[in-house]
């Protein structure tokens, strides 16, 4: 049986260098052998910019739902935003906020963000772990932070972020994997 991963990014645009993160991350958890990972990657811009004005579940697009729904019912998520004004962006909380408030109980979740610089390179902690706390998800203890300059042309190109890349997706697959 395949296990079911999405990669969600908070990014409002391509190429992005949130996504370049978490997909960073995917890459690694397919490198470990006992993985077995189906892996889906989505953006805000899959989930479609209109649902920003939406309120109620009912009022979002169908491929709006059937994102929400791969996130609630996959064995684990792989999320991360860009960093706006010191925290995640509003965006990105608008998605969870559709999210039903059972649905990632003790389900692993791994946790990346960028920003502008190394300022607010605790944003994980303070925003993106309390979020998930809130769920009962079983967060990564390794979360994963990128400046703009840890890039190159959308490219990570920093060998320290890519070493906790490694480590926080050898967490992820092993969390992952001992809920089966
Ligand atoms: C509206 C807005 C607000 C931002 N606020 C911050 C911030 O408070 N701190 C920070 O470090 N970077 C901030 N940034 C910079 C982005 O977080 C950073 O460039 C990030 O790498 C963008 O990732 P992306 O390529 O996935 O969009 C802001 C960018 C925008 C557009």
């Amino acid at each position: 049986m395949a296990i079911e991963i999405i990669v969600f990014s908070g990014a409002t645009h391509r190429p992005s260098k949130t996504t370049t993160l978490l997909q960073a991350l995917a890459s690694e958890c397919k490198k470990i052998p006992e993985g077995g990972f189906n892996i889906s990657t989505f953006d805000l811009l899959d989930v479609g910019l209109e649902f920003g004005a939406a309120i109620n579940r009912d009022e979002l697009s169908s491929k709006a739902r059937a994102i929400i729904d791969a996130v609630e019912i996959a064995d684990g998520l792989i999320v991360g935003s860009p960093v706006y004004k010191g925290a995640y962006s509003g965006l990105f909380k608008h998605f969870f906020d559709f999210v039903d408030p059972l649905a990632l109980l003790r389900k692993p979740v791994c946790l990346a963000a960028c920003g502008g610089g190394h300022r607010h390179a605790l944003v994980v902690e303070q925003f993106l772990r309390p979020l998930f706390g809130f769920f009962g998800a079983l967060t990564v203890p390794t979360s994963v932070y990128a400046a703009d300059s840890d890039f190159h042309q959308y490219r990570l190109c920093e060998s320290g972020v890519t070493e906790r890349v490694a480590q926080a997706a050898f967490e992820f697959t092993h969390l992952v994997r001992s809920q089966f």
